[in-house]
């Protein structure tokens, strides 16, 4: 199966009044099984784009299809599981349970209690202590597992996380991560917006780079690391891997393609020695 944007246009519209072109001839495609980390500066259009491929949004010109032979369109958009960039802004129930049960609820579901329990352990938060406290007492941390919760209860296939790990601490970081790479091991089909480079990129198989409403780049991320002369895409890379190409360019003979910072270190502390 397969998710196909051709030549994708967009603008907001205020009133009658239409707005600047967000998006601009866009052509993409995302594969099955696979997880993407779409990036690019604040504005780029990364969340028009996501809003778009869930149908939130209708384009302005271009299509977006599906190619399968075993669910229409529509009923794939639907089924899109998306993670909005501050999700607790939009929790209005009085339980967590509640709140986690609404979603399979709206879908007319099966196994609404059972899906709950599911959904509240698989992302840390016991069912039994959880389910009775209210969304709005909860830490920034156990609210945005929540709403993940209430999105993995509905078991998509897709899901989209809209900047997973804004305003999270490390440890609210590392543990919508390890969430997220759970449902990488499940074989889902993951899209990551995030700016956050150097925490996705052990986890994505491809990278998509937006820039002022344009294609910039759409890369497997191993050709991403190791390219050699990405010019003002140098920026974007993490602190780590951008130490170790100064390195290779000053004639030390190590990787550079490393995703974890504490290998890097621990590269550059072999080659000292
Ligand atoms: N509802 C809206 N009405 C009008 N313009 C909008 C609307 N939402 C976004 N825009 C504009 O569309 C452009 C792309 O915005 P979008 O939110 O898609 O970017 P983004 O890459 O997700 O940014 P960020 O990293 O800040 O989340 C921006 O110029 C923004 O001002
Ligand atoms: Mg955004």
């Amino acid at each position: 199966m397969e998710l196909i944007l051709k030549d994708i246009s967009f603008y907001y519209r205020r009133g009658n009044v239409k707005g600047e072109e967000v998006l601009k001839g866009i052509t993409l495609e995302f594969q099955e099984n696979r997880c993407y980390l779409l990036t690019g500066p604040c504005g780029s259009g990364k969340t028009t784009l996501a809003l778009l491929l869930k149908g939130l949004l209708v384009p302005t010109s271009g299509r977006i299809f599906l190619k399968s032979d075993k669910i229409s369109f529509s009923s794939f958009q639907n089924s899109i599981g998306f993670v909005f960039q501050i999700p607790e802004e939009q929790f209005f129930k009085e339980t967590v349970e509640e709140e986690v049960a609404f979603g399979p609820l709206m879908l007319g579901l099966k196994r609404i209690e059972e899906r709950v329990k599911d959904g509240l352990n698989s992302v840390g938060l016991p069912y039994k202590k959880f389910r009775k406290l209210s969304p709005f007492n909860l830490s920034s941390g156990e609210q945005r597992r929540l709403a993940i919760a209430s999105i993995i209860a509905c078991e998509p296939s897709w899901y989209i996380f809209d900047e997973p790990t804004a305003g999270l601490d490390f440890d609210g970081r590392n543990k919508i991560i390890e969430l997220i790479r759970k449902l990488i091991n499940k074989k889902k089909t993951v899209i990551i917006i995030s700016q956050e480079l150097e925490l996705f990129l052990d986890l994505c198989d491809e990278l998509i780079v937006l820039e002022k409403g344009r294609l910039r780049l759409k890369t497997e991320m191993k050709t991403f690391l190791e390219k050699e002369n990405l010019h003002e895409m140098e920026l974007s890379l993490p602190y780590h891997i951008r130490v170790l190409r100064i390195l290779r360019k000053r004639g030390w003979n190590i990787p550079v393609s490393i995703t974890d910072p504490q290998q890097a270190a621990a590269i550059i502390a072999d080659y000292i020695v």
